[in-house]
């Protein structure tokens, strides 16, 4: 980690951070992955989500959130009259764990350095977790994420303290319909934060 922290805070800009993190040989998952699944969208976005882990479509295209759950996030943003590309996407970590199992607490953590700089390089207005892995290693709580989706919480990174909040992950809507009631709440609460900045 002492590594990791250090070769993010060396970064610059997004193109130096991604670099970092291609070169960064801390955690074994690079092995199994095809893609160093960075980042999307926006450089400087009022919005940043942060998902899991990439899957076997963003290990293909080497891009975030584009596959089905993709797809579903994108449908859940416009629903609040946000364009996917205003808002920067990334995840807690850059390779697809193998078999698309849940990145483990370590490997979240090891990449958590890279991700704070990440968001400190885009210094968006809102940061919003998409599922338990994002929100637990974001949060650093143990709280399960139907406990704690749906409420404002700070984000200190860096300098920069930030309204935060977890949501359902689109992969779990799609498993779970009738939860879209839930997420549906959740991104009216977005709307209404995002209204707010103006
Ligand atoms: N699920 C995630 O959490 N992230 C992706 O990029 C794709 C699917």
């Amino acid at each position: 980690v002492s590594e990791a922290r250090a070769r993010a805070a060396e970064a610059g800009s997004l193109d130096e951070l991604e670099a970092a993190l291609r070169r960064f040989e801390g955690s074994s998952l690079r092995l199994s992955a095809r893609s160093c699944v960075f980042g999307d969208g926006a450089a400087d976005a009022d919005l940043m989500l942060i998902g899991e882990a990439p899957g076997r479509d963003e290990d293909m295209a080497g891009r975030p959130f584009v596959g089905r759950s993709g797809q579903l996030l994108n449908r859940m943003l416009k629903s609040i009259g946000v364009e996917r590309d205003a808002v920067r996407v990334t995840n807690t970590v850059p390779w697809r764990p193998p078999g698309n199992r849940t990145p483990t607490p370590a490997e979240t953590e090891i990449f958590l350095p890279f991700l704070h700089r990440h968001v400190e390089l885009v210094a968006p207005r809102v940061v919003v977790c998409l599922g338990n892995a994002a929100a637990k290693s974001v949060f650093s709580t143990e709280e399960g994420i139907l406990r704690l989706r749906g409420r404002w919480l700070e984000l200190s990174v860096g300098e920069r303290t930030m309204p935060a909040m977890a949501m359902l992950h689109p992969a779990y809507l799609l498993r779970q319909p009738a939860q879209k009631k839930l997420a549906w709440r959740d991104l009216l609460a977005l709307k209404g934060r995002l209204d707010t900045l103006g």
